[in-house]
C-alpha cells in the first residue's frame, strides 16, 4: 500500500505533462456557447441569393451576447476575456410573401480569450454544424478572420447593438 500513494502523484505528473489532464497542448478550442437561446439578442438579418455571402452565410441569422459582450457592444470599449457573440444560421423559406425560419444550419461562435486566441485578434472561432455539437471550422484564420479582421477598429466585431 505504501507504495501506491506516490506512484499515484507520478501518474498525475506524468498526465499533466503529457497534457492529458488539464489544459495541455494543441489549438485551444471554442466551447459550445451552452443556452445561449437565453442570451440578449443583438440584431437578425437575411442573405437572399445573389448575396456575395450567399454561399457560406445563407439564410437567416440572429446575432447573440453574452453579458460581458453585451456590455462592450451596448457602451463601447474592448471585449473582455469571456465575451461570447454567437450566429445563430438558418434556414430561410420564402413562401406566400413571407421569410420564415427553417432548419438550423450552423451555430457560429466568436469566444474573447486575448490570450488563447492571440492568433487571431483575440478570438476563437469556431462553427457547429445544425443542432449538433459537431465542429467545422478547420482554419480559423483562413475561414473566419481572414474576413473579421477587416474589423480591426471595432475589435474584430461587425454586428452593431440594435436598441
Ligand atoms: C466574408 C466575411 C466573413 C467571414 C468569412 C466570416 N464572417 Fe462572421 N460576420 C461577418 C459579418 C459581415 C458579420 C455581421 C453580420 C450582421 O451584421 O448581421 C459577421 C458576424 C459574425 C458574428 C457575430 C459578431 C459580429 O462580428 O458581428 C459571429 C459570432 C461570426 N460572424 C462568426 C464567424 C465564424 C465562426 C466564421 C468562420 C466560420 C465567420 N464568422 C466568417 C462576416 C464574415
Amino acid at each position: 500500500m505504501k507504495r501506491i500513494v506516490p506512484m499515484m502523484g507520478l501518474a498525475a505528473v506524468a498526465a499533466v505533462a503529457l497534457g492529458i489532464a488539464g489544459a495541455g497542448p494543441g489549438p485551444a478550442k471554442v466551447a459550445y456557447p451552452d443556452g445561449y437561446r437565453d442570451w440578449t439578442h443583438v440584431k437578425s438579418m437575411v442573405l437572399q441569393p445573389g448575396h456575395p455571402l450567399y454561399e457560406g452565410f445563407g439564410g437567416i441569422h440572429h446575432i447573440y451576447a453574452n453579458d460581458k459582450a453585451l456590455r462592450a457592444l451596448r457602451d463601447g470599449g474592448a471585449f473582455p476575456d469571456g465575451a461570447v457573440l454567437v450566429f445563430d444560421l438558418l434556414e430561410a423559406i420564402e413562401a406566400d410573401a413571407a421569410i420564415s425560419e427553417g432548419a438550423r444550419k450552423v451555430v457560429g461562435v466568436m469566444e474573447r480569450d486575448a490570450k488563447r486566441f492571440s492568433a487571431t485578434g483575440g478570438w476563437g472561432f469556431e462553427g457547429f454544424k445544425g443542432d449538433t455539437r459537431e465542429r467545422v471550422v478547420t482554419d480559423a484564420a483562413g475561414q473566419c478572420f481572414a474576413c473579421h479582421e477587416s474589423g480591426a477598429a471595432d475589435d474584430f466585431v461587425f454586428s452593431e447593438y440594435r436598441r
